[in-house]
Order: C-alpha cells, then structure tokens, then sequence
C-alpha cells in the first residue's frame, strides 16, 4: 500500500505540469511577475489584461480599472493571512449533490435561451468583460420562470450539509450568485472573495469547452494547483482565504457556474452545548484571527461588530448524510471509524433513495466501494426506494466507462449492471 503510493506520487506531478507560486501565472501580491518565460510571456499578457479595461472605459474612467486592480492585489495581502482555516487544504473537489445538480440543471435549461448579459461595475477588473462578455440566468431575477428567493432557499437548503460537513462547522447562507456564463477568452483575475463568503462552493452547470480551464488555486505551500471542473462538479473552498481565479483563457464557447456562499456561526457541528458561545470574540466574527491585518478593515467596515447566531438550534440528526459523505470524497479513515460506530450508516439510503456505496462508485474511489461492501452493503445495491434504480456496476459505467479500476473491481466480483427500471 505505502509503496504503490510512493511509486504514484512523482507521477501525478508530472502530469500536473511543471510547479511554480504565486505572482507567475498573473498578479497575487505584487504586479512585478517573477516566472520569466515559464508559462510563456504572461508579463504582456498581463499588461495586455489591464490595458484591456483602460482602453475600454476611455481616458476618464481609465484610472478606476488601476484602482480597483490595486484594490485587489491589497486584499489578496491582506485578507488571507488574516482568517482563520477549518480544512488542511483550502479547496477539495467532488461532485455536486443530486438534488443540488436537479435544481441548477432545471433552472439552466428552463431560462438559458432568456440569459442577460452581466453588467459590471466601472472599472472592475476580476473578469475581463471588456474582451469577453459573461451572461446571467440569475437564479433571482424573478422574471426568469422558478426563480426567486424560494429557487435560492432550496439551493442554499441542498448545499449546506456538504460544507458543513467539509469545514466541520455550522454556517448560515450569506450569498448566492449565478449562474454565470463566461465565454471564448474569458479570463477572472485571482482573488480572495470579500467578507462573508467564507465558505463556499462552485457548481459547474453546463460547459462547452475545446480543453479544460483549470480554476487556479493555491495549497497551503503556495504552489499553484489547476483545477478542472466537469459539469455537475463541485469544489470546495475556503473562499475568504483561497485566492482563486482562472488566469488561463477559456478555450471554447462558454462554461457556466454558479457560486453558493455561507459563512461559520462558529459553533462546531458536533457541538452538543452552548459552551462554544464563551470561545467566541464579542466583536469580530469567529473566522477572523484577533489582531491580524485585516482586522481593521473589517472594523470600519463593521462598526457595531458581528452579529452571533444566539444559542445553538438543537443538535440535527445527522446520521443519514455522515457516510454518504465520507464516501463521496473518498475519506477511507472516516468509513472505518463509521464501520465501528455507526455501521447502518454505511447503507443507509438518503432522500433520494442513494446509499453510500453509489456515492463511492459515481466519485471513483476503488477502496471505498470494497471497504463498503466487505461492511455488508449488497454488491448489486440498486438506487431508489423501492430497488428499480441502478446498480452500482451501471452507475460505475455510466461515470466511468470499461476501463476504470471501480469497473474492473466491481466485475472482479460478479457485480451485475442492471440499468434504472429493469428487471
Ligand atoms: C495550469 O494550466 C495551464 C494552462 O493549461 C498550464 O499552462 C499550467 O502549467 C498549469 N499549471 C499547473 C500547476 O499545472
Ligand atoms: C489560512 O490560510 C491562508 C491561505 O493559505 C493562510 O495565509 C493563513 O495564514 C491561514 N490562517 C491561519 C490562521 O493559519
């Protein structure tokens, strides 16, 4: 086991591309780009992305596009360093819940022919409008069919358990914005989002791509990390603290995304008391660390200071969703502990009738499905309640094709692909 790990690593990093940090690709800290030739000459294209927006607003207006771009690369150093992390990584990428995807999919293909185009604030330099434009099937313009507060209730609603149960925190929505639809060319500078939106995700709705356009993250090394995003997937990130952005041009007709942001209520989700409240600042918000730069910012910004939830809703039951997830993102130490105490959560279904051995199959991860079915879930489990939905070898097709390792697994023990609704 450790060997084969040591023997896939190198691999992967080829594969990834040569390293490099921040201020290479484009601006993170300091305009004075320090990669040379690495990734090709990206001290033009860069001057070549400003210039863009000045020439665009004309001789007037030119000076907001230096000053908003300023603005940027003084959050990027200020804001980071100042929050308080609830992963080891910032970012991980899985795929959307199924009621998540089901309501963003509806929305997308019912309002698409009626998209607007995004209108952006003088001088706004994250996304390059000016060179390619980006559309909006708002999910609140309400003379879109089914959109409204109810639509981002429900979304917000769908997401929330996830990063819950990434950041191991209790969050409360604080935006929602999309979905967006960038197009041929599109570039969106990197940037840490503003205060509340602290922990977040995208959501890939739909795409038409010639290659993938990597999302720019940065690990907590400081090395760059592309990435690529598939429709109906998700990344996490700790978006207050994350600079994020894609400073490599889209390649193809457009990518659609849209953006779901709560922040912490600073009370851990396994909390069973009120005794979290006394950990509490009483004036800053609990993600952001005492004393650090961007604490004077916020201040002013805030004058009357943070608002706490109050006393903690009761204690949700949460058993359903615990091995669903675990699965899903390929937590191989967290099914074992479930296996020891709490093993019907391995093969509980959730609402829509998926038990974790689905989740396991459709994200890939070999060991898991073995790990689940050595625990007691049926090989040939099939999805729904009332069992006319598909086995975990048809959903391990449909996702991965022949020649995936879950595939290969799953027919190494005789699993049988029995499609939705046959007999
Ligand atoms: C990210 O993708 C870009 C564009 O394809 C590529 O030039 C760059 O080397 C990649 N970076 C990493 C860290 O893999
Ligand atoms: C949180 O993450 C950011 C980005 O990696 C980092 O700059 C910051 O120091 C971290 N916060 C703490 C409290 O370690």
């Amino acid at each position: 086991m450790i060997r084969s790990l040591l023997v896939a690593w190198p691999i992967l990093l080829l594969a990834q591309g040569e390293e490099y940090a921040t201020d290479c690709s484009f601006p993170i800290f300091s305009t004075d780009l320090k990669c040379g030739d690495k990734l090709g000459d990206r001290r033009t294209f860069y001057e070549d992305y400003i210039e863009g927006c000045r020439q665009y607003h004309g001789p007037q207006k030119a000076k907001r596009c230096d000053a908003t771009e300023a603005d940027r690369i003084d959050m990027n150093n200020r804001q980071p360093q100042s929050m308080v992390n609830y992963t080891s990584t910032g970012f991980m990428k899985i795929r959307a819940p199924k009621e998540v995807m089901a309501l963003l999919t509806r929305h997308w293909e019912t309002n698409k022919v009626n998209m607007k185009e995004e209108q952006w604030p003088v001088g706004s330099i994250y996304v390059n409008y000016w060179e390619s434009k980006t559309y909006m099937v708002s999910v609140e313009d309400t003379k879109l069919r089914g959109a409204g507060a109810t639509l981002k209730e429900k979304i917000w609603d769908a997401a929330k358990s996830t990063i819950e149960q990434w950041t191991g925190m209790e969050l409360k929505p604080t935006s929602m914005y999309g979905i967006r639809m960038y197009t041929d060319g599109a570039v969106l500078s990197p940037h840490a989002d503003r205060l509340p939106l602290v922990s977040s995700c995208i959501i890939n709705v739909d795409q038409d791509v010639d290659e993938p356009w990597p999302l720019e993250v940065y690990d907590r090394q400081g090395n760059a990390v592309n990435v690529t995003m598939e429709p109906g997937d998700m990344v996490l990130y700790e978006s207050g603290s994350l600079i994020h952005g894609r400073p490599f041009p889209l390649k193809g007709r457009f990518f659609a995304n849209i953006f779901i942001h709560f922040e912490p209520t600073g009370r851990p989700l396994y909390a069973t008391g009120d005794e979290y409240l006394d950990e509490l600042d009483d004036f800053l918000p609990p993600y952001l660390v005492p004393g650090s730069p961007e604490t004077a910012h916020w201040t002013a910004q805030n004058p009357h200071g943070w608002k706490k939830s109050g006393p903690a809703a009761p204690v949700k039951q949460i058993n359903a969703p615990k091995g669903h997830f675990a699965a899903a993102v390929g937590d191989v130490d967290r099914i074992i502990e479930l296996s020891e105490k709490d093993p019907l959560s391995l093969h509980r279904k959730d609402a829509n009738g998926w038990a974790p051995i689905h989740e396991a199959v459709r994200s890939g991860f070999t060991e898991i499905v073995g790990l689940l079915i050595e625990h007691g879930s049926p090989k040939d489990t099939r999805t729904g309640h009332a069992n006319e939905g598909a086995s975990p070898l048809n959903l391990a097709l449909m996702y991965h094709g022949e020649d995936h390792p879950v595939v290969e697994y799953l027919r190494s023990i005789g699993a049988l692909d029995i499609g939705e609704g046959e007999f």
